[in-house]
């Protein structure tokens, strides 16, 4: 059995390569949607989502890196332009919402995406005994 490294067959690693490439393109498309929410929305949530745009973005930052470094240790390279990300990914751009409700409710839906991915993720990571890919999702 070909393995990489760090003893994960080949064709599992770049499983898992290509999946989290896509759950990155997915992360990359929501931090910018984000960010412009957190820059455009108006009306009297304003300061409430305002601060609760910036948490979330952050949060999405740190995610990012740790899933491009995770396809680093599986030997694959990430993806780390808008040309792939809008490629890849199934959460769509975001262009001059400032409307508070459709504003969180794209939130929701890109939520929904995340969760469907990692979760079908989290299966191929457990079939290929990947305890370091499968923690991502915690
Ligand atoms: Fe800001």
């Amino acid at each position: 059995m070909k393995t990489i490294k760090i003893g994960i067959e080949t064709g599992q690693a770049q499983q898992m390569v290509d999946q989290l490439n896509t759950l990155l393109a997915n992360v990359q498309l929501f931090y910018m949607n984000t960010r412009g929410l957190h820059w455009n929305i108006t009306g009297e949530k304003f300061f409430e989502l305002h601060l609760k745009f910036e948490e979330l973005y952050n949060d999405l930052n740190l995610k990012a890196d740790e899933i491009a470094e995770r396809i680093l240790t599986l030997e694959g390279t990430p993806a780390h332009n808008f040309t792939d990300y809008k490629a890849k990914a199934e959460i769509q751009e975001l262009k001059d919402v400032n409307d508070a409700t459709k504003g969180v409710q794209s939130i929701i839906d890109s939520l929904g995406v995340l969760i469907r991915l990692e979760r079908q993720l989290l299966s191929v990571a457990q079939n290929a005994n990947d305890e370091g890919t499968s923690a991502l999702d915690e």
